[in-house]
């Protein structure tokens, strides 16, 4: 596992956005997993720079997002299909047709469900999932509780979720009950992970995530079981990290290794 911390959320998003272009420019045709939430948009907003001034090419790339609500219309402003769109799939050359977010309107969502891991298995599965982080832990719908092994299933909604989501919605009546989600099981499988958490309210669950014991009571701490996991934080994010001085020592020396060898290997050509 590794943790990078950055100043600011600005640098956690370029950073983020770095990585997934190099994977792209690699692999052209890769397959990310895509998170919506406040976090992940500068992120977005850089790609969509690297997009626009640097030709980066989306053109063959395939995204599954992590959740939707249950039942929503795609169209709705709260769907996170929209969300997509808006923030990221509207101002990039992707086939949309590749971009699939669970369908807040699916007549039956348990068989939506199956069908949606199908669709990661056919592409070959994720290649680089993005992921943010709750305040108690959770990775997309996954709250505490979540079984780690849990695949992309339909999930009821806590009445703190529907409360505090109300307030986005025109009428209590209209804020969606359930929400079909990718499970910790389904996460678990991506090659590589990348997990983005800026500000301090994210400390204690960062920390926990980090540095406490695997539980499903933190969601997040499953991570601590991938082989290739990067906690990309800022450094209120990072705050409550009791190792926080040997993280950043460990990723200093690990870019001064990866520089020499790349100046190494230059000077041979
Ligand atoms: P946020 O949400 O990025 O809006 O903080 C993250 C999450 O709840 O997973």
């Amino acid at each position: 596992m590794e943790v990078v911390i950055l100043p600011d959320a600005e640098a956690v998003g370029k950073e983020a956005a770095r990585k997934i272009a190099v994977l792209i420019r690699r692999k052209p045709n890769c397959v990310l997993g895509l998170a919506t939430g406040s976090t992940p948009i500068p992120c977005y907003r850089e790609l969509i720079r690297m997009h626009k001034e640097e030709g980066l090419d989306f053109s063959k790339v395939t995204t599954f997002n992590l959740d939707e609500y249950y039942p929503i219309d795609p169209r709705h402003h709260q769907s996170y299909r929209y969300f997509m769109d808006e923030n990221l799939f509207n101002h990039i050359n992707i086939d949309k047709a590749r971009t699939f977010v669970p369908y807040g309107l699916a007549p039956d969502p348990y068989e939506h469900c199956i069908w949606y891991e199908e669709q990661i298995k056919k592409a070959g599965g994720i290649d680089l999932q993005i992921l943010g982080i709750g305040h108690n832990g959770h990775i997309a719908f996954n709250e505490p509780g979540s079984s780690l092994a849990s695949r992309t299933r339909v999930k009821t909604l806590t009445r703190e979720t529907i409360e505090a989501n109300a307030r986005f919605f025109e009428r209590p009546e209209d804020v969606p009950r359930y929400a079909i989600t990718m499970g910790i099981g389904t996460i678990l499988e991506a090659r590589e992970i990348l997990l983005l958490a800026t500000s301090e309210g994210k400390a204690d669950a960062v920390a926990k995530a980090i540095e406490g014991p695997v539980t499903s009571m933190c969601p997040a701490s499953a991570l601590q079981l991938h082989p290739h996991v990067t906690f990309i934080l800022d450094e209120a994010a990072a705050s409550k990290l009791e190792r926080k001085d040997y993280y950043k020592y460990v990723h200093e020396m690990s870019e001064s290794l990866k520089r020499q060898i790349r100046e190494k290997l230059a000077n041979q050509i």
